[in-house]
């Protein structure tokens, strides 16, 4: 799968006047500080659980206000250790939303627990914690008892409507694992993503706005006992060598993946500024058209991983824009309650009308640090007129 996103991100940007991202720009502009962090690890041969992974786990820590992390090596593999850490596993089930990246209910799904979707907000595209309520409310007894957990996802760059749901997961007894795979750095009344739940679980993705060279993710936590636990589990359930506490798996953070981390989070701060910045000028643009603009909720500093619009003729839309050299992606054209790997979960289309609406209207245009005056201009040009044309 991830092989497969990287192949058409490649596609995509080749193509292109205005790629979805620009990983080469990025690269060219801290270029001596990244190489400097390679040949640091290269020379020292130490490729795995170095000075250098704990030293990013630190920093990552220190940056969302968390008091623990743990690298581990992707964000899907944050939210299985993380998962597993807190004892959720077979015959378990875990509320979460449709409409996120399938690696969120795949967690769930791969420990033999149950996912169980809950529709999203029309604008913020997130879970509507409203509607988990209701959700429970409907369950039988024995659903109940086995109900453990819920994963918000913040998706897009910004926050979950976190205080009901931590008042949900408190009245109901749940496990709150945060999927900030998307929104590193976003805030939600001042506070960050990933430390309201039990747990954080980040991405370093290289297509996230904190990205590696290859796979990465990181658990934050505030529970000494569950960062102890998949300390372990990265490990293959080692406390010490060749004794092991628990059947775990090998999912370290690299050296050089940590490396390179460490470098980019220092840019982090301002490469998230020029992303708000863009999407506030993208939304000046749009303000006076029919194009549904993202809206970052009163309560949230969003991080725009995503800048997405929606549009009713979408596809259209988006072949347009491709046609024009300005790339723009769905992200995600099938809900997780109709993938047909979840068929057996007995959904149907219709059972989450906002999620399934907004996978037919959603449409991703560009937006990251590199984009130019003139790159912005050509995209706010290019949407406003094929809009028009196509008269979505
Ligand atoms: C919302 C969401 N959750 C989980 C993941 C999984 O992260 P990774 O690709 O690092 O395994 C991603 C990244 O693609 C994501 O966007």
């Amino acid at each position: 799968m991830i092989f497969l996103r990287n192949i058409i991100n490649f596609r995509g940007a080749k193509h292109m006047r205005i790629p979805l991202l620009n990983l080469k720009a990025q690269y060219e502009s801290i270029k001596q500080e990244i190489d400097e962090s390679i040949a640091r690890v290269v020379s020292s041969q130490n490729f795995i659980l170095s000075e250098e992974v704990s030293h990013f786990e630190k920093e990552v820590a220190h940056y969302v206000c968390a008091p623990y992390g743990v690298g581990v090596a992707s964000g899907t593999d944050a939210i299985i250790l993380a998962l597993r850490a807190l004892e959720i596993g077979e015959g378990d089930i875990v509320i979460t939303t449709p409409f996120t990246f399938f690696a969120t209910s795949e967690s769930v799904s791969i420990l033999g627990a149950t996912p169980v979707f809950v529709d999203i907000e029309p604008y913020t595209y997130n879970i509507d914690a409203e509607k988990i309520e209701k959700v429970i409310k409907k369950m039988s007894k024995s659903q109940r008892s086995k109900l453990k957990a819920i994963i918000p996802v913040h998706l897009y760059g910004q926050c979950a409507d976190m205080d009901p749901i931590m008042a949900l997961a408190k009245k109901y007894n749940l496990k709150v694992v945060e999927d900030c795979a998307q929104a590193i750095g976003a805030k939600y009344k001042g506070v960050n993503a990933g430390t309201f739940g039990d747990a954080g679980c980040f991405s370093f993705f290289p297509s996230k706005n904190l990205g590696g060279f290859g796979d990465g993710g990181m658990i934050v936590s505030s529970n000494p006992e569950l960062i102890e636990k998949v300390k372990r589990l990265r490990v293959h359930g080692s406390i010490k060598q060749y004794i092991h506490q628990d059947i775990g798996y090998n999912s370290r953070l690299d050296s050089l993946q940590a490396a390179i981390l460490r470098v980019k989070l220092k840019k982090l701060d301002a490469w998230l500024e020029r992303r708000r910045a863009i999407a506030n000028e993208y939304n000046r643009a749009f303000l006076d058209s029919d194009i549904c603009i993202p809206r970052a909720a009163e309560y949230n500093v969003h991080t725009y991983h995503q800048y997405t619009i929606a549009v009713e003729n979408r596809d259209k839309m988006m072949d347009s824009l491709n046609a024009a050299g300005i790339a723009a992606r769905v992200y995600y054209p099938v809900p997780l309650h109709l993938q047909p790997c979840y068929s057996s979960l007995g959904y149907r289309e219709g059972d989450f009308p906002v999620a399934e609406k907004a996978s037919k209207e959603v449409l991703s245009l560009p937006v990251y640090s590199e984009l130019t005056a003139e790159d912005i201009a050509f995209v706010i040009d290019g949407v406003k007129n094929i809009f028009k044309k196509n008269l979505c």
